[in-house]
């Protein structure tokens, strides 16, 4: 049977550049954050040390540190890459990139400065966490402080902690790369520019709020799979549905487990995938076997 993707074990920023121009239907990616030292050289095993310590880094927890110097890097890290995004879609072709709250800007503009349109902000809504900490461990541990300092202290910062709201919505960019002429003419060339409102998450029109439940999520994971940043299938397959049409090419440089594909493959349409680690790489490849072998590709296409 013939293989409906493509997995290749490289860096994208190398893989990218085989890729003809104007070729590519859809890229739907999310690229690595640069968080803490979760730089573009994705260490496994660093990242796993990193999130596992419930600690604290520099006063803040594993992930929240402020640091310019990370989204300065991860525009950085993203521009050039754009750039060749920019290159291999279809005129009028759509690309979402995910990102998050305080690196989102960075991500949109290394879009922008590409030549995409940023077409608007959509975000996936999850049940998050709250990570924010009280000061009350570095009251007490302060020498220079009495004891009823400490106490009045503690009690005046009742309830006051750190600056992070519970984090509920993962941003994304929605770039459009400039369509030949009018939205049909560009349709008829390309097939590609204009977004299918048929498609729906809750039965309404589509909107920039994709609510995932936990559920939809828990039903998912029918293998054990050992990534630490696992999108949602439900969540990218609207994303391309919306998107794309079925046949069409999807491509994500950043595979990770391969969420993406499995999305891609479900929704009957082609995949390409890089990753840089083997061990992904190993795993994206498996989701992707079984999803080609059960899904009924292209039954539907003319
Ligand atoms: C945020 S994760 C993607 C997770 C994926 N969406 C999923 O659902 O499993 C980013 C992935 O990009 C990979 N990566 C980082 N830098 C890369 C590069 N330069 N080229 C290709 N892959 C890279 C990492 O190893 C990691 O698996």
């Amino acid at each position: 049977m013939e293989k409906h993707y493509q997995t290749y074990n490289v860096d994208c920023r190398d893989g990218i550049k085989e890729i003809a121009g104007d070729s590519i239907d859809f890229i739907v990616t999310d690229p690595p954050y640069f968080i803490d030292g979760m730089g573009s050289d994705w260490d496994d095993k660093k990242l796993k040390k990193k999130a596992s310590k419930s600690g604290v880094v520099g006063g803040l927890p594993v992930g929240m540190k402020f640091d310019r110097a990370q989204g300065e890097d991860l525009q950085k890290f993203l521009e050039p890459l754009c750039a060749e995004f920019y290159r291999v879609l279809k005129p009028g072709a759509f690309c979402v990139v995910f990102s998050q709250g305080r690196l989102y800007h960075r991500a949109a503009m290394a879009l922008d400065m590409a030549g995409f349109e940023i077409r608007d902000m959509l975000g996936w809504k999850y049940e998050g966490q709250p990570k924010a900490f009280s000061q009350d461990h570095f009251i007490r541990k302060d020498k220079n402080l009495s004891e009823s300092e400490k106490e009045k202290l503690i009690a005046e910062l009742d309830g006051l902690k750190t600056p992070q709201l519970k984090p509920q919505i993962e941003p994304m960019a929605l770039a459009q790369k400039p369509k030949e002429g009018t939205f049909v003419e560009n349709w008829k060339k390309y097939q590609v520019g204009l977004m299918n409102t048929k498609v729906s998450l809750d039965g309404m029109f589509p909107g920039t709020i994709m609510d995932v439940s936990k559920k939809v999520r828990r039903d998912e994971s029918d293998i054990k799979i050992d990534h630490m940043t696992i999108k949602p299938v439900c969540l990218i397959s609207h994303l391309i549905k919306l998107f794309t049409k079925e046949g069409q090419v999807v491509f994500d440089p950043f595979l990770g487990s391969g969420s993406h594909g499995v999305a891609a493959i479900a929704a009957n349409r082609k995949f390409i995938g890089f990753e840089i680690e083997r061990k992904y790489f190993d795993i994206a490849n498996k989701r992707l076997d079984k999803a080609d072998s059960s899904a009924d590709l292209f039954a539907t296409v003319r």
